[in-house]
Formats: C-alpha cells, sequence, structure tokens
C-alpha cells in the first residue's frame, strides 16, 4: 500500500469513497468542487499493485497549533488491515512537518482513534473554530460524535494570532 497526497485525478474515487459513508451518515457529504478546492489537504493509499485508490483522508488546518482529520473513508471490502491507521500516521507526520501541536477528529469509531494515539474529550474544549462546517451536518442539533485529540507537541502558552510556534523559512521578496 502507498500513503501519499492526493491529486486530481483521485478526486473523482475520493468522491465515491467519502460520500458512500456520508450517506451512512458516518460523515459529512463533500461536493466534487469542494474536494478540488481542497486536494492539497487530502492523502490517499493506493494499492501497490494495481495502482487504485482504495483510501482517503484530509488534514485540514484550523489554526497555528490545530488541525483536523476530515472524511477518513476506508474502501469497505478493505477495513481491518492497517490502511486507515497508516493514513492516519501519514497525516499526523504531516502535521508535524506544519509546526502543528494538536490534530483532532470527530468521530464514532472511538476505538479507532485510540488504537492511533487520540485520546477522548470533551467536545466542548475544543476551540469555537472548530463547528464551523456543522451547519451543514443533518445532525446539528442533535450531534453525537465524539472528540479525539493527539497532541504532537506541547502547547506553548501562546495567544491568539501569535507567530507559529516553530521555526519556519522565511523569505524577502524586494
Ligand atoms: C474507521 C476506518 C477509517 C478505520 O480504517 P481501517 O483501515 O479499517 O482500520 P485499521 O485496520 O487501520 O485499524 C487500526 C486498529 O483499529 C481497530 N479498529 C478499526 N476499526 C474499528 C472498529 N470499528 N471497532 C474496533 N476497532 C477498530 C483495528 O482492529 C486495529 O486494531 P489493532 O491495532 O489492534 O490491529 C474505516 O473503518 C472506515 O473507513 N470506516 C467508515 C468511515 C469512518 O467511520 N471514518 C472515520 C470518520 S472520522
Amino acid at each position: 500500500m502507498i500513503f501519499r497526497k492526493a491529486t486530481m485525478a483521485d478526486v473523482p474515487q475520493m468522491y465515491r469513497l467519502i460520500n458512500e459513508y456520508a450517506r451512512q451518515g458516518l460523515m459529512l457529504r463533500r461536493p466534487l468542487m469542494q474536494l478540488y478546492e481542497s486536494v492539497r489537504d487530502f492523502c490517499v493509499a493506493e494499492n501497490g499493485l494495481g495502482g487504485e485508490v482504495v483510501a482517503t483522508g484530509g488534514l485540514h488546518v484550523l489554526w497555528h497549533d490545530l488541525a483536523e482529520i476530515r472524511s477518513l473513508s476506508v474502501r469497505p471490502d478493505l477495513k481491518g488491515r492497517g490502511i486507515g491507521r497508516g493514513l492516519v500516521h501519514f497525516m499526523l507526520d504531516e502535521a508535524r512537518q506544519l509546526g502543528i501541536a494538536r490534530v483532532f477528529a470527530f468521530t464514532y469509531n472511538r476505538v479507532f482513534f485510540e488504537k492511533c494515539g487520540f485520546t477522548v474529550v470533551k467536545k466542548e474544549t475544543l476551540p469555537q473554530k472548530v463547528w464551523k462546517e456543522c451547519i451543514y451536518c443533518d445532525k446539528f442539533h442533535s450531534c453525537d460524535e465524539i472528540a479525539v485529540i493527539r497532541h504532537l507537541a506541547p502547547v506553548a502558552a501562546a495567544a491568539e494570532g501569535e507567530i507559529p510556534l516553530v521555526d519556519v523559512p522565511r523569505w524577502t521578496v524586494d
């Protein structure tokens, strides 16, 4: 199995995977346009033999120290083979490279995320900006997902709006 960033060619299959689970009420529906617009958030698992995309997930950055794992979907007949965990680790590595201290998800699958090193937290402990997408959810008034979080680095006591916690390359423009 190869884990890699998504490309435009992957989007139709990502659309099928995500929206099949959305129909089952397990995640938010993602229109094609939104997937094309946010393709840089997404990674995929590609079957090494046929090159077919069999799983996808998105890492969406919300703030200097916070990102969300979204739309994590493994093809139903390939569940339980470590593909979901592989994608989560791929996204956690990406978050580390970006210098993001915390990654969270809303989910119904507590055990899977615990096995990926996340812990359950009260939803109310997350900052307000994480609720932005909830207005698109049918369960807006009766949310039954749980929140899970994984800390990748100590969260510095930086006030909102301060510069990121890591050294980033800096460019100058003449
Ligand atoms: C949740 C999902 C992404 C997990 O992917 P997966 O490839 O099946 O999971 P993995 O094989 O990597 O499992 C990793 C571990 O979690 C466990 N696990 C996965 N799903 C589980 C479940 N529903 N209940 C209990 N344990 C589960 C596995 O047994 C494995 O444990 P192990 O380390 O002891 O072997 C996948 O089942 C899926 O696409 N589900 C439908 C959509 C969904 O709910 N997505 C999450 C939304 S945030």
